[in-house]
């Protein structure tokens, strides 16, 4: 037994350094990039993509996306991030196009992910967009129309410029008393798991 198990040991760490194969590589980098780059070569529609959705994806986020239960909406939404209970799904709240296809490529359908044929992935995909007027039926979504696109709230992302709004903020040495300045008030709740203290 003892054997055996130092047999186990010398061989391990040698097989767990073989260096990946190129082609063991390609099949992990799936990424796809905000301006598209790495999307796979194929095509679809939002027409063709109904009734793979249908039977892919509606059990958990419903025909249109409205979401069955208690799984993520991914249409609707529209006009309620400026509110006190925002809906944010791809058409509402997702800045690019692109990685609502990365999104889908590398982790859906839920417990299949990585199943879908780029044909079927780019027809959901448009499914999808068009839930909310943002492709037509039959507009053609492939790797170079994908850049036609323009996410309703893509303006809603910019980049992150805390150096220069928050700069006054900062000081050198770390408050730990008293710090609030002013009165604190709550102007917003984590809903779902009520970890927000109640106002005194
Ligand atoms: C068994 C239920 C289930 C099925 C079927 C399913 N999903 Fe999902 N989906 C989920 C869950 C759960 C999440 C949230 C995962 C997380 O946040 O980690 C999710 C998240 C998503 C999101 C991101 C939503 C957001 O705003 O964060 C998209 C887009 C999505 N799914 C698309 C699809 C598509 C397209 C299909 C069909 C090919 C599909 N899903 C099938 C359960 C499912």
């Amino acid at each position: 037994m003892l054997k055996f198990l130092s047999l186990l040991l010398f061989i391990t760490p040698l097989y767990a350094q073989r260096v990946a194969t190129p082609e063991e590589v390609k099949g992990w980098n799936i990424s796809i990039k905000t301006n598209g780059e790495g999307l796979p070569i194929g095509k679809g529609t939002a027409k063709l993509g109904e009734p793979i959705y249908i039977e892919k994806c509606a059990a958990c986020h419903g025909e249109f996306g409205e979401s069955a239960g208690r799984w993520p909406m991914l249409s609707g939404g529209k006009g309620t991030l400026n509110s006190h209970d925002p809906v944010k799904t791809v058409g509402s709240y997702w800045p690019y196009a692109s990685t609502l296809i990365d999104y889908i490529y590398r982790a859906m359908p839920f417990g299949n992910a990585q199943s879908l044929t780029p044909d079927e992935l780019y027809s959901i995909s448009a499914y999808i967009l068009s839930l909310d007027d943002i492709v037509k039926e039959d507009f053609v979504l492939d790797q170079n129309s994908f850049k036609t696109i323009k996410m309703p709230n893509e303006k809603g992302f910019f980049l992150d410029d805390r150096e220069k709004s928050e700069k006054h903020f900062w000081q050198k040495t770390r408050c730990m008393k008293d710090c609030i300045k002013g009165k604190a008030e709550i102007t917003g709740r984590a809903k779902a798991i009520d970890v927000t203290p109640e106002a005194k």
